[in-house]
């Protein structure tokens, strides 16, 4: 038995932190235990536990728990404190490794001022970049010493040369308004006995750089002056404590950073390192009541990349090739004479295999060095790119792609899920959504990383939460971001503004987008079991749906949301006028469900936290809105009014049609999926959920259809033309890979990479249990995954809260199902086997009666394994051909067009105009029509021939 991942707040040592009443949690692996017997937690000053403050004793069953305990404790400032467990299963036990978290300042005064630059008209205007500087003398070596830090906009801080921390990008990107976040760095090995100097170097960033939505024409959105603070407390080896903090003695420099923007890069000059350009500072006016302890997550280097390529275009520019869309910057090494100046410009795509970035907008996305004459490594300090190319201009010599580095830059997350499929372009689109997550998780969940956007987009942060939770271990990202949600709600009377941080956006309130309030913080919840996210959010989560009561209220209390601005299906293909971004599905019917969807969630988020109150109040007002909605939108016979891929599919996934009309409202979803050929119009809202919905309603052949169509609009035709992230639009780029607009078209919008939740959840199956009865995250899950012929086999793997779960599952040669999964230590699973009969099954070799039917699926109980079932289904999951299959699918395949053009001949020369106009019409479908005439004997002939996909070329079956 081992116990691995210790975390604080699902923060690996956290230093620094915002901790509010910690949480602990850990994995037990590597045991052939299944449930915990017994469990202990030790909470020490010190790494040998000598000092031990709080000691839960040995504690039986499953009450310590492993997703979330919260003793409780009362922390000090500025104290590390070192945390061990140990567990207990039938026939093992095990003793973690120490693991520590330090708390930062918390409610202590600051022994610093805010400073800024002032004396020299250059730095009092602005218009230079300074580098706050201080010189200091040790009597004797530091045994520790910290520093706690905040500097505006952004700060790179140095103590005698070197950077301090691998972080980038600090303080980070927050509700400036509302709360500055201060970092805490170790600083003992950094300094020696003698003189020191700290120096640290300001950028412009988020807080006063060019950032604001719809042409980021605003600066200094949160304030228009550098400043800093900071209090270095050091524990000389003599014992004597000894604190510097910023005040007026400090020193401004002129720095090498010319200019610096999130969006349009930066400007280096090498020969100003070391300027002789100073002045003095002031204290400035900023309120140290703001200062709060980080909650943001490291922003590193988590990978590097060497160039795919170095291409010289038609038009003689010299180009990096990444090979990957990706987010961060290209590093570089030069010993490029002085004076000469070094120009990279980032663009995501080549048009005619030219460099091009009118995609960006307003962004100008590059960097210029002008060099020294000394050999150096250079990399940005206060900007970031969104890139998959790099164009190089004023390099002194042949270039080498080995002087040449991409940086990956996102926020430290642990990648904790996998997916690979036999399909070979359904991995690639796995990959792209997952390097969608890697760029636009850059401190807040952004829409896009590469134009003059950039923004925490409420929208798109709900619809991608959910594959978020599975790509990567997610809680401690979302729940900052949701702490921005709360601030900015409270301030404008529980709507939640357009994106989070709002910046200077007016406006919000729009459903789907601002319903972030309540879906992330649920899923959070039922991802990683810890109710702390619940505690944290519950108020915007309520005053989120008060809001919209409010509005419902303004205009008669109808129980449906039909007033205010909403960005409706955005971007789907089904609005009559061709110029909407709306998509076809009406606002109104949109904003009613997720009035009714998230006035649930806080329903439920109440009763897991015991407010029985406002579980019973707000359980009532969606049964009240749900009554209106039914009532509004279905007619008595049960058809739903609104005939959009996206309405079914919400009325569906949203429980929203009368119970017995809902086997209609799926039939009639069916309909319009071949109305529209089988293919996607689903926009933002409808496409998260669209193949959800089918895979438990009974079609999840057509799920597999949407997720294999090639064509636009697909997913793979994304793939085919060598995406490697997820577009924001269906047609981002044309068939021809020229780009379809610039107005809004990003290649890295990670909204529809949502579909990555489905394969999960449906094509493998994994899912956390609900949460409603406090056990969730993985704790129990329900494994239930849903095999189709059109993939031979899938395999998803997920480090949950609990600990690892595997499902795959493979169809043999003969169509048998066979599937391995794996269920942690201390966890259990719902198996849910479909077109399994009792008695048929057999695992780990045995054949096993166990099992209760329903239905077609045979359920399983089964406690922390690894199990390998098989069994032959009682239907086939064989590609099977007969007068009911779409006609356009029988002549895509040669066999099967050779049997029917055998009795009817005239199948081999259709041609595709003739085919398009059939849409997903069958043969039995077109007998009835002057169009084909066909004998029921026929049809009937063919029908006694299909034969097997998988195995071609095989023998028939009758
Ligand atoms: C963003 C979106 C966002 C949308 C809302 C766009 O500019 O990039 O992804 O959700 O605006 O209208």
């Amino acid at each position: 038995m081992k116990i691995t991942h210790l975390k604080t707040n699902r923060i690996e040592n956290p230093l620094g932190f915002a901790l509010d009443r910690p949480s602990f949690s850990w994995i037990v692996e590597d045991t052939p235990d299944q449930v915990q017997t017994a469990a202990q937690f030790i909470l020490a000053q010190d790494p040998e536990f000598q000092q031990v403050i709080f000691d839960s004793g040995r504690e039986e069953g499953s009450r310590i728990d492993s997703l979330a305990y919260r003793p409780d404790i009362h922390l000090a400032p500025r104290t590390r404190y070192y945390w061990k467990v140990r567990v207990w299963g039938k026939t093992e036990h095990a003793e973690s490794a120490a693991a520590w978290f330090e708390t930062a300042k918390m409610d202590e005064a600051w022994q610093a001022q805010w400073i800024t630059p002032w004396g020299a008209p250059d730095f009092e205007d602005n218009a230079l970049h300074p580098i706050l500087s201080k010189s200091f003398v040790l009597p004797a070596q530091a045994l520790n010493a910290r520093i706690y830090i905040c500097g505006l906009g952004l700060y790179h801080l140095e103590l005698n040369g070197d950077k301090v921390g691998n972080e980038y990008l600090t303080p980070y990107c927050n509700a400036y308004d509302q709360w500055l976040q201060y970092q805490t760095f170790d600083l003992t090995g950094h300094l020696v006995a003698g003189e020191n100097r700290i120096a640290v170097m300001l950028g412009n960033g988020w807080y006063k750089g060019r950032y604001c939505g719809h042409g980021g024409q605003h600066s200094n959105v949160y304030g228009d002056r550098f400043a800093l603070i900071c209090e270095v407390r050091v524990i000389l080896q003599t014992g004597e404590e000894l604190v510097l903090g910023t005040d007026d003695a400090w020193t401004a420099t002129r720095s090498p950073v010319l200019a610096s923007d999130i969006y349009d890069g930066e400007i280096y000059d090498a020969r100003l390192v070391g300027a002789s350009d100073t002045c003095g500072v002031k204290p400035i006016d900023i309120d140290p009541g703001k200062l709060q302890a980080r909650r943001s997550l490291p922003v590193c280097i988590n990978e590097e990349r060497k160039p795919a390529a170095v291409l010289h275009t038609p038009a003689g520019e010299t180009v990096l090739d990444m090979g990957q869309n990706m987010v961060g910057w290209v590093r570089f090494r030069t010993s490029a004479p002085a004076g000469a100046e070094i120009h990279l410009q980032y663009g995501e795509v080549l048009q005619g295999g030219n460099f091009y970035r009118e995609n960006l907008r307003s962004a100008k996305a590059e960097y210029t060095y002008i060099a020294d004459g000394r050999e150096a490594i250079v990399q940005p300090y206060f900007t970031f790119y969104g890139f998959r190319y790099v164009k190089v201009t004023g390099w002194p010599s042949e270039l080498n792609p080995d002087d040449f580095t991409g940086c990956v830059v996102y926020s430290k997350m642990d990648i904790i899920g996998d997916i690979q499929t036999a399909n070979e372009k359904v991995n690639r689109l796995f990959q792209n959504a997952l390097w969608g997550q890697k760029g636009n998780f850059l401190d807040i969940p952004t829409d896009c990383p590469q134009r003059d956007e950039r923004l925490g987009w409420t929208g798109d942060t709900q619809m991608f939460s959910g594959a978020a939770c599975f790509n990567m271990e997610s809680s401690a990202f979302y729940a900052k971001f949701g702490y921005d949600c709360g601030l900015e709600q409270a301030k404008r009377g529980g709507m939640v503004p357009m994106v989070v941080p709002a910046v200077d956006m007016a406006g919000g309130g729009s459903s789907a987008w601002g319903d972030v309030a309540t879906i992330l913080p649920w899923n959070v919840y039922e991802f990683y079991g810890d109710k702390a996210i619940l505690e944290q959010q519950f108020e915007s989560m309520r005053s989120w749906v008060d809001f919209i009561k409010a509005a419902d209220d303004a205009t008669g209390s109808k129980r449906l949301w039909t007033s205010g601005f909403h960005f409706g299906d955005w971007l789907a293909l089904d609005a009559s006028d061709p110029e909407s971004r709306l998509g076809g599905t009406p606002e109104d019917f949109i904003a009613s469900a997720y009035y009714y969807y998230s006035t649930r969630l806080v329903a439920r988020a109440a009763a897991v936290l015991g407010k029985t109150e406002p579980a019973t109040y707000y359980s009532a007002l969606a049964g009240e809105i749900k009554a209106a909605i039914q009532k509004e939108y279905f007619t008595p016979t049960g058809r739903l009014a609104i005939n959009t891929q996206t309405g079914f599919v919400l009325a569906l996934f949203m429980n929203l049609a009368p119970e017995e009309f809902r086997s209609r409202v799926i039939h009639d979803l069916i309909f319009r999926l071949r109305k529209d050929k089988l293919h996607l119009r689903t926009g933002f809202v409808g496409t998260p959920y669209l193949c959800r919905v089918l895979s438990n309603h009974g079609a999840n052949d057509l799920a597999y259809r949407l997720l294999l169509n090639e064509d636009y609009p697909s997913w793979l035709y994304a793939v085919n033309l060598g995406a490697t992230t997820i577009w924001e639009r269906w047609n981002s780029l044309n068939p021809d890979g020229t780009i379809s607009s610039t107005g809004m078209n990003s290649l890295n919008h990670y909204a529809y990479g949502s579909i990555v939740e489905w394969m999960y959840r449906d094509m493998c199956g994994l899912n956390p249990s609900s949460g409603d009865d406090g056990v969730t995250g993985f704790r129990r899950a329900r494994i239930a995954p849903k095999p189709d012929h059109a993939l031979q086999w899938a395999r998803a793997s997920y480090r949950s809260a609990a600990g690892l779960f595997e499902s795959a599952w493979r169809i043999g040669e003969q169509g048998e199902l066979s599937f391995e999964l794996t269920i942690p230590f201390n966890a259990e699973a719902q198996v849910v086997l479909p077109d399994a009969a009792l008695g048929e099954i057999s695992i780990n070799g045995q054949k096993s009666a166990e099992g209760t039917q329903q239905g077609s699926d045979l359920i399983l109980h089964l406690a922390a394994g690894t199990y390998r079932i098989t069994y032959q289904p009682t239907r086939p999951y064989r590609k099977t051909f007969s007068t009911r299959t779409p006609i356009v699918q029988i002549v895509q395949d040669e066999q099967a067009k050779a049997i029917v053009a055998g009795v009817f001949p005239i199948l081999g020369t259709l041609d595709d105009s003739m085919l398009a106009a059939m849409g997903e019409a069958s043969l039995r479908d077109m007998a009835n029509t002057p169009f084909l005439s066909m004998t029921p004997e026929q049809l009937d002939e063919i029908d006694t021939v299909s034969y097997t996909h998988l195995t071609l070329p095989t023998k028939r079956i009758v």
